[in-house]
């Protein structure tokens, strides 16, 4: 499927760019979301130069009825057929840390949570009824164990994980196809704050790349680093104290984040 109305949030920097960037060209229509709106003009501009149509939207994705307004608006003037919720925030531990505070805690279930549900859910019945369309979430391989550099992060990304799974379960059959992207390190500014090996990084423009081809061919994962992917799972089927051990011995510094529940 070659989707001609895109919604990307997240679309100011890393991942979203890129993918907006990959999906521009003529005759596709762009409805691209994030907060900083030098960011958006400079990702709209590059887009526009490509030949697509670009609405920006300058919302924050916890902002339920922002973005319900906002997304219902857009899909009534240009039916979305691809819709990307990929916004998302980090936060982690420093090595010594014992716990993370629970202010940032709350935001990030805020961003990577709620703010997913708020992309998704006024586009869900739409789709259903117009039998069309796909519907793509950005979970992450730290969603597929909880790590313990980062709790929080990873259940977010675990419950995004669970969402999409159970999303494809009962929409499919009305014709919206949904697909969970599962990636590893990619370097963009969020990857970037994170001290730690990052094994297999690659560029925003190469994970972009095989997110499109992924959601062309209408998987429902799409999980790169493939060995990555794999060493993940399979760390799930190892004795649970043994996976711990070999985690500890990582040095990882996650820097907490700055924001705070709105
Ligand atoms: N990079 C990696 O290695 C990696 C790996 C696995 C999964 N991911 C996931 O990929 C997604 C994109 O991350 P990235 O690495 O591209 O990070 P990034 O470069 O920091 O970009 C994050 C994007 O999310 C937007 N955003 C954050 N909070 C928002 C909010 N409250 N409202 C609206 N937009 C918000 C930011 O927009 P503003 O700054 O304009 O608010 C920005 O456009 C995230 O879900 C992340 O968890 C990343």
């Amino acid at each position: 499927m070659q989707p001609r109305s895109i919604l990307i949030t997240g679309a100011s920097s890393g991942i979203g760019r890129a993918l907006a960037l990959v999906y521009a060209r003529q005759g596709v229509s762009l409805s691209l979301i994030g907060r900083d709106r030098e960011r958006l003009e400079d990702v709209a501009a590059a887009a526009r130069a490509q030949g697509a149509d670009v609405s920006l939207g300058q919302l924050d994705v916890r902002d339920q009825d922002a973005m319900s307004e906002w997304i219902k608006a857009a899909d009534a003037r240009r039916p979305f057929d691809l819709v990307i919720a990929n916004a998302g925030i980090t936060t982690g531990l420093a090595p010594g840390d014992i716990a993370e505070d629970p202010q940032a805690v709350r935001a990030i279930i805020g961003v990577n949570l709620i703010g997913v549900l708020n992309t998704v859910e006024p586009l869900i019945a739409p789709m259903c009824g117009r039998g069309a369309g796909q519907i793509a979430f950005i979970g992450s391989i730290a969603g597929l164990r909880g790590l313990p550099y980062a709790p929080s992060y990873c259940a977010t990304k675990a419950a995004v994980h669970a969402y999409s799974e159970s999303l494809r379960g009962r929409i499919e059959a009305s014709g919206v196809r949904v697909s969970l992207i599962i990636p590893g390190f990619v370097k963009t500014p969020l990857n970037d704050s994170i001290d730690a090996i990052k094994p297999l990084e690659m560029t925003g423009s190469e994970a972009a790349l095989l997110i499109q081809r992924g959601l062309e061919r209408g998987r429902a994962v799409i999980a790169f680093p493939r060995s990555l992917y794999l060493l993940a799972r399979v760390s799930r089927i190892l004795p649970i104290r043994l996976v711990d051990k070999v985690m500890a011995r990582f040095r990882v510094n996650i820097p907490q984040t700055e924001e705070r529940i709105r």
